[in-house]
């Protein structure tokens, strides 16, 4: 991947234990990382003065009390009280929040959206305002449920910088190279990979390479965290090592920016007179972080039959009850087919968990044609779904020798809870009408007679 120059003014760290690449490996770490000589306090968090003059300030990212606290501890150049003044409210239409029930909009069906097309050159889409919101689930007050969004990134954000109270941000990238300099360091994303931004923090996103598109799953309850592996052991899915966390990097810049907080699904803005990105140097858990989807090892079926898709989770989010996610995010990757006598491809299933699809590239087994890249699909809670006419006779058909599915990555957004389709999503985004016809031309094959079909 290439390596694009910082910012200018702003200061990485050049040595840190751990460092790779500008990253520190591990998930849920506690990680230590200093951007200046000694600006880390060593043996405390909260000296009477910290080197440099910074300040010490904690990131709370969990409660208190729970037993495994997520937080960081931040010295930095001002505290965040001066990074904030009075707020006046904004409004991002495109951008949506749970609960957002539409009384004449049915979110009842199942769906499929066309790629939304890549902003054009008239097009001046930020992160903020290039978000589109296509489903939400849930109820932000209560800090449950999710948010899918598409976003459309043409141009980076200058002297702005934003924040969410209302939730934990994994950014799936599909066209384009993306920056998020942020409070923490730099993470740099492009299609294959992940990032996850932790609520609260402050970040600004730039365009590397663009135009930009991919996928957002808003999260507004409990934090990703990897999935238990039961007897699984220890090994394959994603990998705690292959997790990468940002080295400190701060700016020192005066020059009058743009805060926009999101806070319980209303946008304000609010403008002070520097850099919030302002963070020497910082240890602790909460932190966001990066995944490349190419070091994700699936395991599956070698003799016969196929697992749950639960087999393919990345990342879960807990709900609180045991063995029941917030969200999972599922991940359907190159992998090798070899099940003897069996269907191989997703079987025809009804869920009460609600599944948000996207494709990032190449093509989806159980729907050959119509889920392109960079496309959507939505089966909602309890609606049937499954494989289309095509790749059922394929399947059905098939010399069940060993196969290898490659060119193919697909990811699913699933939540515990129903989606509601936005007016973007139904009204405005390319949906597929005829989708729904992929099953019509499934014809009865039974006939009251024995043997196979
Ligand atoms: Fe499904």
């Amino acid at each position: 991947m290439t390596r694009h120059p910082l910012p200018q003014g702003m200061t990485r760290a050049t040595v840190v234990t751990g460092t790779y690449d500008g990253y520190m490996p591990g998930f849920g770490n506690d990680f230590e990382t200093e951007a200046l000589p000694g600006a880390l306090p060593q043996g405390q968090n909260s000296p009477q003065k910290c080197a440099y003059g910074l300040y010490a300030e904690q990131l709370s990212g969990t409660v208190f009390t729970r037993p495994h606290p997520e937080r960081t501890w931040c010295y930095r150049i001002r505290p965040s009280v001066r990074h904030t003044g009075r707020f006046d409210p904004i409004e991002l239409p495109y951008w949506q929040t749970a609960p957002n029930v539409l009384p004449d909009i049915a979110s009842l069906g199942q769906y499929r959206w066309d790629p939304i097309p890549l902003p054009g050159s008239d097009q001046d889409l930020t992160w903020l305002t290039g978000m589109r919101t296509m489903t939400t689930a849930g109820d932000v007050n209560l800090q449950v449920g999710m948010a899918s969004h598409v976003y459309l990134v043409s141009r980076s954000m200058q002297d702005e910088y934003f924040f969410s109270a209302d939730g934990e941000l994994l950014v799936v990238p599909q066209e384009g190279r993306l920056r998020f300099c942020t409070e923490l360091g730099v993470i740099d994303v492009e299609p294959k990979e992940i990032a996850i931004i932790p609520r609260g923090l402050i970040f600004r996103v730039e365009v590397l390479e663009g135009p930009c598109r991919g996928f957002v799953c808003e999260n507004y309850g409990q934090t990703f965290t990897l999935p238990n592996r039961g007897p699984i052991g220890a090994n394959c899915l994603a990998n705690p090592r292959d997790f990468k966390c940002p080295v400190a990097a701060f700016e020192d810049r005066e020059t009058r920016s743009r805060l926009v907080v999101k806070w319980c699904g209303r946008f304000h803005e609010t403008w002070i007179d520097h850099s919030p990105l302002d963070v020497v140097a910082w240890h602790g858990n909460y932190c966001p972080y990066k995944y490349d989807l190419r070091s994700y090892s699936p395991v599956g079926a070698i003799l016969f039959d196929h697992p749950d898709p639960s087999i393919f989770t990345v990342l879960t989010a807990p709900s609180g009850q045991e063995g029941v996610a917030n969200i999972d995010f599922v991940l359907f990757r190159e992998r090798w087919m070899v099940a003897e006598h069996s269907f191989r491809p997703p079987w025809y299933h009804r869920n009460i968990m609600s599944e948000l699809m996207g494709n990032i590239y190449g093509i989806y087994d159980a729907k050959p044609q119509g889920f392109a890249p960079g496309g959507i699909s939505l089966h909602n809670c309890m609606l049937p779904h499954g494989p289309d006419r095509d790749a059922f006779e394929g399947a059905s058909n098939a010399e069940l020798k060993p196969e290898k599915l490659d060119n193919t990555m697909s990811f699913m957004f699933e939540t515990r809870f129903p989606q509601h389709l936005t007016a973007f999503a139904a009204n405005e985004a390319p949906l597929q009408q005829e989708y729904i016809e992929v099953w019509q031309q499934l014809e009865k094959k039974f006939d009251g007679t024995p043997g196979i079909k």
